[in-house]
């Protein structure tokens, strides 16, 4: 069962979840990507005691962590960094200097020794790319059927930026205590028709995440909405 939520602020929405869950000392996976940028400002601005919290990222691109396409940065710019030191929670960030592959090793090293071999994330934020692609999961990649490692590099995204990436595979996605999609644009109708529309679009990533012993929210603003439309 989907949990639409069609508002005017999708980011204030998404706001009180993190806040919720990292203020509890949830371990949360964040999204990359523009449209979380928002979001992660506002719970910055309410400056909450989230140290018990670990951040995680389901996705990352293999750049520096100071590159203008990294997904670390966009984190720390805005939400750790305008935060109070001691209230920030953990980032457990991905070591896009090992490469890809190991990388990828890496993080599921962490997760393995954080969360247990079948690590279950308190909360998995998603964002929705046009192409119904989410996290790093791109449409015809090798990475859609990876259903043993926690997370895995890509070497070839779907969408720009065109740089490698390592990204949280479906079965850690899936196993999350509550999933949340963050989307918003007209662009992403069509994504939104094919992902969640029922029967979702089998060839649309995000229709892969479903988690089967949590729920499954998606935030959505109105334009994003009108794939739900009949
Ligand atoms: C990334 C993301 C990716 C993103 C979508 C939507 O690192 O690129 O994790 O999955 O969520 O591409 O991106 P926008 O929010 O920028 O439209």
């Amino acid at each position: 069962m989907i949990d639409f939520r069609v508002v005017d602020d999708p980011a204030a929405t998404v706001c009180d979840v993190l806040l919720d869950v990292g203020c509890a000392g949830g371990h949360i996976a964040l999204a990359g990507g523009s449209t979380p940028r928002r979001a992660y400002q506002l719970v910055a601005g309410r400056d909450l005691d989230m140290s018990a919290g670990t951040m995680w990222l389901g996705d990352e691109r293999v750049v520096p962590p100071d590159h203008e396409y990294s997904n670390e940065r966009m984190i720390r710019e805005s939400l750790l960094e305008p935060m109070t030191e001691e209230l920030r929670p953990a980032l457990v960030r991905v070591e896009t200097e090992l490469g890809p592959d190991d990388a990828a090793a890496a993080y599921e090293g962490r997760l393995r020794e954080r969360l247990g071999d079948h690590p279950r994330l308190d909360l998995v934020l998603l964002g929705l790319g046009p192409d119904a692609h989410t996290a790093s999961l791109f449409p015809g990649t090798p990475a859609l059927h990876e259903h043993h490692r926690l997370a895995i590099g890509v070497p070839e995204p779907g969408m720009p930026p065109l740089v490698p990436r390592v990204t949280l595979t479906f079965p850690v996605l899936s196993s999350a205590r509550e999933v949340v999609f963050l989307v918003a644009g007209e662009d992403k109708a069509e994504a939104v028709r094919r992902a969640f529309r029922h029967p979702p679009d089998p060839l649309a990533p995000a229709a892969h995440v479903r988690p089967g012993a949590g729920t499954l929210t998606v935030v959505l603003d109105k334009a994003a909405a009108r794939g739900l439309a009949p």
